[in-house]
């Protein structure tokens, strides 16, 4: 049971796995509340430059030393929101909503960056945690949050089984007006 949730927690998602290609080739992305970093972890293995970033410095230590890889240590619900003012090839963002810093988050990517976002929804607390509706998101709400200056690649909300039975959204965007997308 240990080694299963293990390689649970440390598979990436395959909504990242699939729209990773769309990312600048060795590009650098931003891992968002990264937890242990499967994510940071599965991109620096495939030429991307990760920062991850977590509150979490026990979690982050997991990922000290990897080649590609900076770690850092931040809240990033506190009043001194750390990136202000940095940019991003993309960014990746797993399990965890903070609705006041959404509009912060789309202003580190550059024109033509890749956001890959993934989380719970609302209907989740049937399977279990999260349950409070301050970290689910509404029916549509990354849709909407991305009306405007951005490409719309790939939307999906509903009943997942895999990894395990939940509710779940998630998006792919390009910022900008993007031509025409090679489909990973
Ligand atoms: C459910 S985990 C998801 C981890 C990773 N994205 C993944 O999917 O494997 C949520 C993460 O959000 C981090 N987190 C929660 N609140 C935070 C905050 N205020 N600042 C920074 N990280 C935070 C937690 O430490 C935790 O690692």
């Amino acid at each position: 049971m240990h080694d299963l949730l293990h390689t649970a927690a440390s598979t990436p998602s395959s909504w990242v796995t699939r729209f990773a290609p769309l990312i600048a080739s060795g590009g650098a992305i931003l891992d968002y509340a990264c937890g242990s970093g499967r994510h940071a972890r599965w991109l620096a293995q495939r030429g991307f430059r990760v920062e991850a970033v977590d509150r979490d410095g026990i979690a982050l230590q997991l990922l000290q030393g990897l080649p590609k890889v900076t770690t850092r240590e931040a809240d990033l619900e506190g009043e001194a929101w750390p990136y202000a003012g940095r940019q991003f090839d993309a960014v990746v963002v797993t399990n965890y909503l903070c609705r006041p810093y959404f509009g912060h988050l789309l202003t580190v990517l550059r024109p033509g960056g890749v956001l890959i976002y993934e989380t719970f929804m609302l209907g989740n607390e049937r399977f279990g945690k999260p349950s409070n509706p301050e970290f689910l998101l509404r029916p549509n709400e990354l849709l909407e949050r991305l009306r405007g200056d951005w490409t719309i690649v790939a939307f999906e909300q509903g009943e997942v089984q895999s990894p395990r039975p939940a509710a779940v959204q998630r998006i792919c965007a390009v910022r900008g007006h993007a031509a025409t997308l090679v489909l990973p």
